[in-house]
């Protein structure tokens, strides 16, 4: 499902189009645009070994992967 455009609104992202295997799970963005081509407000960060971290987000403010992963799916400025 991490390379699944139809989570997209337009069917045109998926979370691999800012997680990018071959940039160890980020890109070459400072700020990664969504699917309505606005830019994030923070850089996308890798996500290698992130199945270790106890803590998600930038700001740490996700308690659990399962949580902070519908984010990116709902939100308009990202996956619509
Ligand atoms: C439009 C670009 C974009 C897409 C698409 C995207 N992400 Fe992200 N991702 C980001 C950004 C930017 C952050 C940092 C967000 C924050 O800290 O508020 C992030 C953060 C994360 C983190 C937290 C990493 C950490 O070190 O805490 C995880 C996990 C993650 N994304 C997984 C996913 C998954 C799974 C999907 C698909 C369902 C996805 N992302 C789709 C840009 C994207």
């Amino acid at each position: 499902m991490f390379f699944e455009n139809r989570l997209s609104g337009g069917n045109t992202m998926s979370c691999a189009s800012c997680h990018m295997h071959q940039y160890a799970w980020t890109d070459l963005e400072p700020l990664s645009p969504g699917e309505d081509g606005k830019r994030q407000t923070r850089r996308t960060p890798p996500l290698q070994d992130v199945g270790w971290n106890s803590l998600f987000g930038r700001d740490g403010r996700f308690e659990s992967l399962e949580g902070f992963i519908l984010g990116p799916i709902a939100n308009e400025n990202e996956m619509n």
